[in-house]
């Protein structure tokens, strides 16, 4: 068995290239930032004000989070399309500021890479999910390329995104994941660095595909 982490700022591409990688290697596929924003969209669903939690104990152990096939459950319902909106973007990175949640998920996201192998992504996968991952992996890519991946995903389901107004969105939430006290975006210091602004999702998996091998992990 064997884990490889992929970190990396909103848009930089991380799901397309663990998800690519994940099926060519016939591993698991874990989408971390699926989980925070299942949390946050029950939240919302249920009005819990995210900075006044009281109740946040309880929240959590009422909540059932599972991630299989590609798709994530909340309370045994397939919620993963429902969670793909800025709105519920914006609440995950409020959300995951809080220690609580991201022990709750991390514990979760643990105990699946205990059982198979997997290609996880999210922001804090090489630093502390899977810090004995065999291969890490922090991927960026420029703010324009970033933004363009973004509104090319969101145009389908909404006529209506601004470009310029994503663009300060994610440039916002970049600021909330890399300054958070918990857990901040970082590059662990054992990650290989790469920006794929100028390269095809067939180059980046042949690059990684070639660390893999020079590690030995395949
Ligand atoms: O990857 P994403 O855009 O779906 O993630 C949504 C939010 O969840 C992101 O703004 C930060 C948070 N997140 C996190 O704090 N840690 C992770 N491992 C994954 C996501």
């Amino acid at each position: 068995m064997y884990s490889i982490a992929i970190d990396g700022p909103a848009g930089s591409g991380k799901s397309t290239l663990a998800r690519a990688l994940a099926d060519k290697l016939n591993i698991s596929y874990i989408d971390t930032g699926a989980m925070y924003r299942a949390l946050a969209y029950k939240a919302f669903k249920n009005n819990l004000d995210l900075c006044d939690f009281s109740n946040l104990e309880n929240f959590l152990k009422g909540t059932h989070i599972d991630y299989k096939d590609g798709k994530i459950y909340l309370d045994k319902e397939d919620v993963s399309d429902k969670i793909r909106s800025q709105g519920i973007s914006k609440k995950a990175s409020v959300l995951s500021k809080n220690q609580k949640v991201r022990d709750y998920l991390v514990n979760i996201q643990r105990e699946i890479s205990k059982r198979r192998s997997v290609v996880m992504e999210g922001r804090d996968i090489g630093t502390v999910v899977l810090p004995n991952a065999d291969l890490k992996i922090f991927l960026t890519a420029s703010i324009d390329i970033r933004t363009r991946r973004r509104y090319d995903q969101l145009k389908e389901k909404d006529k209506s995104v601004d470009f310029e107004k994503l663009k300060r969105d994610i440039m916002s939430r970049d600021e909330n994941d890399i300054k958070r006290k918990n857990s901040p975006l970082k590059k662990a210091e054992d990650a290989f660095e790469f920006d794929n602004s100028n390269m095809n999702l067939e180059e980046s998996i042949n690059y990684i595909l070639d660390l893999l091998r020079g590690k030995n992990v395949i």
